[in-house]
């Protein structure tokens, strides 16, 4: 009777392993060919330079241009704002469908595609068909702050682009200097941030300009 109770207890304590060892195969094998998680190391074997070609795209970029550090980090904002960072903002309008680059808040506005696009091409020369471009936007975008004076911040990588984008997601969902604080918070907490992230993330209005119709209300009309 002794031997049994104990016979017993170790399967039990077995059960747990069972359902491991069964289920991770079935588990992974459920998620679509190229599934993975993102990481520091994500091209390390396959594009090992590519965070010295973004450097020196930036960099090329900002000798001619300084304010395009801003332009990057602000390109870079809009992408992940809307349906997080999957480069949605870089696709042009096509014949069934309207993307973000002409929604109110981007229209004449953002700016630094062309920045992406030239990196993207040096890239493709080295690792083809290897670096997703909103990958390359965000390690742009880190660049382009440090080259400005700014801090700087480890990027995972591995993002996939996205296929399609949203006008009308872009107009819903990016903030306006139009509205009142409490709806620019409640669209930042319905993001998963909070209302310290929107205050250290508005500092990326230390660099950069801004149209005097966005802001012109504030200053004569106190
Ligand atoms: C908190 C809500 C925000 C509002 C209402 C807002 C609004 C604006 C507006 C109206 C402009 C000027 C656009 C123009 O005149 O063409 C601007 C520029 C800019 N925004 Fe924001 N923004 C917000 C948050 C952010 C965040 C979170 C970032 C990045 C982390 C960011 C980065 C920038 C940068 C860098 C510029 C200058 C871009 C350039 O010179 O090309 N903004 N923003
Ligand atoms: C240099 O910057 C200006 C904007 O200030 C831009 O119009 C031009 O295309 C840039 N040239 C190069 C080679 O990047
Ligand atoms: C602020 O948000 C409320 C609730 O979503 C909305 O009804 C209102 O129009 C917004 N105000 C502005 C100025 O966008």
């Amino acid at each position: 009777m002794a031997h049994k109770l104990v016979f017993s207890h170790n399967i039990a304590s077995f059960i747990p392993f069972l359902l491991v060892f069964h289920f991770i195969p079935v588990v992974v094998s459920q998620f679509p060919y190229g599934y993975s998680q993102l990481s520091y190391r994500f091209y390390d074997w396959s594009c090992p330079r590519l965070t010295n070609m973004v450097k020196y795209g930036v960099w090329a970029a900002y000798r001619n241009d300084t304010r395009i550090a801003a332009s990057l980090l602000r390109l870079h904002f809009h992408d992940c704002f809307v349906n997080g960072c999957d480069g949605s903002v870089l696709l042009d309008d096509t014949d069934d469908m309207t993307g973000e680059k002409n929604a109110l808040p981007n229209r004449n506005s953002v700016r630094g595609f062309e920045v992406i696009d030239n990196i993207k091409e040096d890239v493709e020369r080295f690792c083809p068909s290897t670096v997703s471009c909103v990958d390359i936007l965000t390690l742009a975008a880190r660049e382009a702050v440090v080259l400005a004076g700014g801090p700087s911040w480890p990027v995972m990588l591995g993002r996939r682009d996205g296929v399609t984008a949203s006008q009308r997601a872009a107009n819903e969902q990016l903030p306006s200097p139009f509205e009142p604080l409490g709806n620019i918070t409640a669209k930042f907490t319905s993001k998963g941030l909070d209302l310290k992230d929107v205050v250290v993330l508005s500092g990326a209005h230390t660099i950069g300009f801004a149209q005097c119709f966005t802001f012109k209300n504030r200053l004569f009309n106190f």
